[in-house]
C-alpha cells in the first residue's frame, strides 16, 4: 500500500444527467474528494459535453474542489470564465496551448490551481519544464473524448516516469489519471504513482450504487503493493 493519501475524483461525464446535483451528492458522500468536470468542444477531441451552466450548477452543490479537464483549442480564451464559474483546478492539453507557460501563470494568476495533461500519443518531454510550475499533472490513459474506453497498458510507464520528475522537482505536485480506470487496474495505477484516480463508468454505470462504487474503488487501490 502506498504512503500518498489517495483522491478519488469521480468524472460526471457518466452521470445522470437528469439527477446531476442529486449524483454530485451521492459521489460526495460515498467519499469523492474533487469532483471531475470533463468540458469538450467538439473540435480538439470528437465529442461535446459540459459547459459553463452545468459548471455552475455542479459549483453550487458540491463541497469538495470542481476539477475541470479542458479538451478545448485556445483554452486561453476561456479560463477566466471557467474560474468564475466554479473551478478550482483547471487542466489543460499541452496540444492545445501555443504558449503553455503563459497559459498556466494565468490560471495561476486567477487564484486556481494549474493542471496540465497530454494525450497517450504524446512524448512526455512536452510536459517536462513545465512540472515545476503546476500543481497537478494528469496523465491520460484513453484518447480523450469519451467516457467508458479500455485504459491503455503503456499509461503505466508514463505514470512511473512522471512521478520521478515530481518527486525530484515538485513532490506536492498531483499525479491524476483519467481514463479505463476500474477496480481491476486501480491498484496498478497506484503502484505506477498516481495519487488521484479519475473515473466514470466505475463510479456511475455500475450497481448498486455509487458510493458502493467509490468505496470498491478505494478498497481495491488499498491492494496496491500488496501482491507479489
Ligand atoms: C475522457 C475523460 C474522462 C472520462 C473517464 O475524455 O477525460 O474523464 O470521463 O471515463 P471512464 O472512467 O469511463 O473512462
Ligand atoms: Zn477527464
Amino acid at each position: 500500500m502506498s504512503d500518498r493519501p489517495l483522491f478519488l475524483a469521480p468524472s460526471v461525464l457518466s452521470a445522470d444527467f437528469t439527477r446531476l446535483g442529486e449524483q454530485v451528492g451521492e459521489a460526495i458522500g460515498g467519499g469523492a474528494d474533487f469532483i471531475h468536470v470533463d468540458v469538450m468542444d467538439g473540435q480538439f477531441v470528437p465529442n461535446i459535453s459540459i459547459g459553463f451552466p452545468i459548471l455552475e450548477a455542479i459549483r453550487s452543490v458540491s463541497t469538495v474542489p470542481i476539477d475541470v479537464h479542458l479538451m478545448i483549442v485556445e483554452p486561453d480564451r476561456y479560463i477566466e470564465r471557467f474560474v468564475a464559474a466554479g473551478a478550482d483546478i483547471v487542466t489543460v492539453h499541452v496540444e492545445a496551448c501555443v504558449h503553455l507557460h503563459r497559459t498556466i501563470q494565468s490560471i495561476a494568476a486567477l487564484g486556481a490551481t494549474p493542471g496540465v495533461t497530454l494525450n497517450p500519443g504524446t512524448a512526455l518531454g512536452a510536459i517536462e519544464e513545465i512540472v515545476p510550475d503546476v500543481g497537478q499533472i494528469l496523465i491520460m490513459s484513453v484518447n480523450p473524448g469519451f467516457g467508458g474506453q479500455a485504459f491503455i497498458p503503456s499509461a503505466l510507464d508514463r505514470i512511473r516516469r512522471v512521478r520521478s520528475w515530481i518527486d525530484e522537482r515538485n513532490p506536492t505536485c498531483r499525479l491524476e489519471v483519467d481514463g479505463g480506470i476500474t477496480t481491476a487496474n486501480i491498484a496498478d495505477v497506484v503502484d505506477a504513482g498516481a495519487d488521484m484516480i479519475v473515473a466514470g463508468s466505475a463510479v456511475f454505470s455500475v450497481e448498486p450504487d455509487v458510493a458502493t462504487a467509490l468505496a470498491d474503488l478505494r478498497s481495491s487501490a488499498d491492494r496496491s503493493g500488496e501482491r507479489g
